[in-house]
């Protein structure tokens, strides 16, 4: 079913109307959408089974984004978050950003790296030539240990060397992990091999374990804003799009604001991480070593402005999330977001997701750069103080 993600007067509604209205723009029935969400998504049986030492759930609010527009097709987005204004401060700039075209997304295939660690290697110049040596072997061994995996098209793709100096040696395993986020499977693989290149590398195994620094599988945002969609109070579109642009600029070359400038791009995409079901200590280690990938830590979103004077926005940075298997599977609450979401695949949840990161971040500078991010906060904070 095609979606309108534009519900104007949404947030003014009860929750009971709220529901009624997602349900049919949704095209799910309202009492599925009560019940899945009744109670935080989770029965404390279904807890039991995914945890350790369960005594119940612990729930955070569950609220639909507005207005995205992400390569030209509409999404109502899932959020699970506790900070009031980062759900309307998303709808909000994901509005603006509809008015010049919405966003632009692109994503890597799904490579995970996993990390077969060594030490005790002797030379590593031979180490690497002896593993490089036997790659296909160890491909199609590795394969052998995910047949699953390599019947819907995935599989281990390559091999790389790395060494680490005095003795220790990594050898990379490259890993398309398809819609899923791919830990196990790429665990598995490693443990499986790593006898094997121990042997060729003349050391001793030491881990084998995923990086969460999966930098080849990035996701890529851009957007164009016209000045006349920016405008704050007391500010001009051009002044909103200029005081944008300064504190870009400022956050490149300090990692002091740079850490919150991430913080807010987080903010969007770790609610949109949580109500799929996706691990988002991953997410977020995996952002952070990116960001530092430079000589410095660096802005994972940069703003600036194009020849037609329109706000432009540019956003890279590792995103590994699953619509298949883990907690997508066990949680009734996921498994209604990504059925709301109506994505096809892991891809497209990254574009949706670093998209309302993206969205995040122009709505925090915009405020940040005009009358400042207290009032609104403030407003929506005192709401849950009645
Ligand atoms: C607050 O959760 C996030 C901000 O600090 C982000 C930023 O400063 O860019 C407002």
């Amino acid at each position: 079913m095609k979606r309108d993600s534009r519900l104007p007067g949404f947030y003014k509604l009860t929750i009971e109307k709220r529901l009624a209205a997602a349900a049919q723009a949704l095209g799910i029935g309202t009492e599925e959408l009560k019940t899945a969400l009744g109670s935080g998504g989770l029965s404390p049986e279904t807890a039991d089974k995914i945890s350790e030492n369960v005594l119940g759930t612990y729930a955070l609010p569950f609220s639909l984004a507005l207005n995205f527009l992400v390569n030209d097709s509409d999404y109502l987005v899932p959020m699970a978050v506790e900070e009031p204004s980062v759900v309307a401060a998303a709808s909000n700039a994901a509005k603006m950003i509809r008015a010049g075209g919405g966003f632009i997304a692109e994503s890597d295939q799904s490579i995970m790296i996993g990390q077969v660690l060594l030490q005790g290697v002797p030379d590593a110049k031979a180490a690497e030539k002896a593993l490089l040596g036997k790659k296909a072997e160890l491909i199609a061994q590795g394969n052998q240990a995910q047949p699953e995996l390599v019947q819907v098209g995935g599989g281990m793709r390559d091999l790389q060397a790395r060494d680490l100096g005095e003795g220790m040696f990594a050898a990379h395993l490259l890993i398309d992990c398809r819609d899923a986020m791919g830990a196990n499977m790429v665990n598995t693989i490693c443990e499986k091999l790593a006898p094997a290149i121990a042997q060729l590398c003349r050391g001793r195994t030491v881990m084998r374990i995923l990086t969460n620094l999966c930098d080849q599988r990035l996701v890529r945002v851009t957007c164009r804003v016209p000045p006349d969609a920016l405008p704050a109070e007391g500010f001009t579109g051009e002044e909103v799009r200029d005081g944008v642009i300064a504190a870009s600029r400022i956050a490149e070359r300090d990692r002091y604001r740079a850490t919150t400038h991430n913080k807010g791009i987080m903010n969007g995409i770790d609610a949109v991480v949580i109500a799929t079901g996706n691990d988002w200590r991953a997410v977020e280690a995996g952002a952070h070593s990116f960001a530092a990938r430079g000589e410095g830590y660096a802005p994972l979103c940069t703003w600036r402005a194009d020849p037609q004077g329109r706000l432009t926005g540019r956003l890279e940075m590792p995103l590994a999330l699953g619509t298949i298997g883990g907690t997508s599977r066990a949680h009734p609450g996921a498994k209604l977001a990504l059925r709301i979401l109506g994505v096809t695949g892991a891809r497209e949840l990254a574009m949706v997701a670093a998209s309302v990161g993206m969205a995040s971040n122009l709505a925090a500078l915009r405020a940040l750069a005009s009358e400042g991010i207290q009032r609104g906060h403030m407003r929506l904070h005192a709401r849950s103080q009645k």
